[in-house]
């Protein structure tokens, strides 16, 4: 077993230097070869090196939820404006129309459902059908620290390896537990190890304290899930500080799909992604879309 007696506590992160000049947009990802490094550059702008990623894959353990009864009328006209856009093989090739431009990221894991345990997951996705379906990444969920930590440790691993053969990137993303602490020190153990295993892109939280230390220490981009509805103006704010702390973008749902205009919620976070604009300034643009509708 190894000793894990005397470990230091990680504290040099280096937050204020940014990550070493690579030549190539997406952090870590300089030594990859060329197909690999063209589907990520179809998810991270190559002018900005960031992304919006819209996701609706929730149905794949939730079933229809608020924003996703219909994914053909309510989500499909979104796509042209998202980046890049992660959801199941199922919603893609039964709801958005095959002339969408957004990088394609399918959600490669499943299993339980909401009922059940949901760390009981399993590689639920063939390679040779993401090509098919032009995927220029794969995502996968790992729960470090839950029950079946090991096997989904194990399960994004294997992810890896058949994208490293075929040119395809792999998201892991952190998921965490109902007990488990949500913070800079949980996030940056759990981002890190998916890194380390392989995955080209780590989808995690954003916390207030010491973001900028999970950022900092993963050596693969990191993009932020928006987690449970919010009001526009916070998780505008959220995307923000996300950014200003190091974040590649933003891998956001419920934000968008549950707001009462998704596609002006959508305008607002590219411009803070892209642009570079403040949380207040964003708003402006999503209450302008929305019209009457906004607060
Ligand atoms: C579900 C996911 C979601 O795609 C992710 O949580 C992003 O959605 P939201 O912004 O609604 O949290 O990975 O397992």
């Amino acid at each position: 077993m190894a000793d894990t007696d005397g470990l230091l506590d990680a504290r040099d992160f280096g937050t204020s230097a940014g990550p070493a000049a690579s030549g190539f947009h997406v952090k870590g990802a300089h030594g990859q070869d060329w197909g690999l490094r063209n589907r990520l550059s179809r998810i991270f702008r190559p002018d900005t090196g960031r992304t919006v990623m819209l996701a609706f894959d929730h149905g794949y353990f939730v079933g229809p939820m608020a924003g996703l009864e219909r994914l053909d009328t309510r989500i499909a006209p979104l796509v042209p404006d998202a980046d890049a856009i992660m959801m199941t093989r199922g919603a893609l090739r039964t709801s958005i129309p095959a002339t969408a431009g957004a990088g394609i990221v399918l959600r490669a894991s499943g299993g339980p459902s909401i009922l059940r345990e949901l760390s009981d997951e399993h590689i639920a996705l063939d390679m040779e059908d993401a090509l098919r379906l032009n995927a220029a990444a794969v995502a996968i969920q790992v729960f470090v620290g839950g029950e079946h930590e090991s096997r989904s440790v194990a399960n994004l691993a294997a992810l890896v390896d058949a994208g490293q053969r075929h040119g395809v990137a792999v998201l892991g993303v952190t998921a965490v537990g109902k007990d488990m602490v949500r913070d800079a020190r949980y996030f940056r153990l759990a981002t890190r190890i998916s890194a380390e295993m392989g995955a080209h892109i780590v989808k995690t939280y954003y916390v207030d304290e010491g973001f900028e230390t999970v950022t900092a220490s993963c050596p693969v981009p990191i993009i932020v899930a928006g987690g449970k509805k919010l009001p526009e103006i916070d998780a505008l704010t959220m995307a923000y500080r996300s950014i200003q702390e190091g974040a590649a973008g933003v891998d956001m749902g419920r934000n968008i799909f549950q707001s009462d205009s998704p596609a002006g919620m959508l305008a607002a976070v590219r411009a803070v992604v892209h642009d570079g604009l403040k949380p207040e300034e964003a708003y402006e643009i999503y209450k302008e879309k929305a019209g009457g509708s906004a607060a």
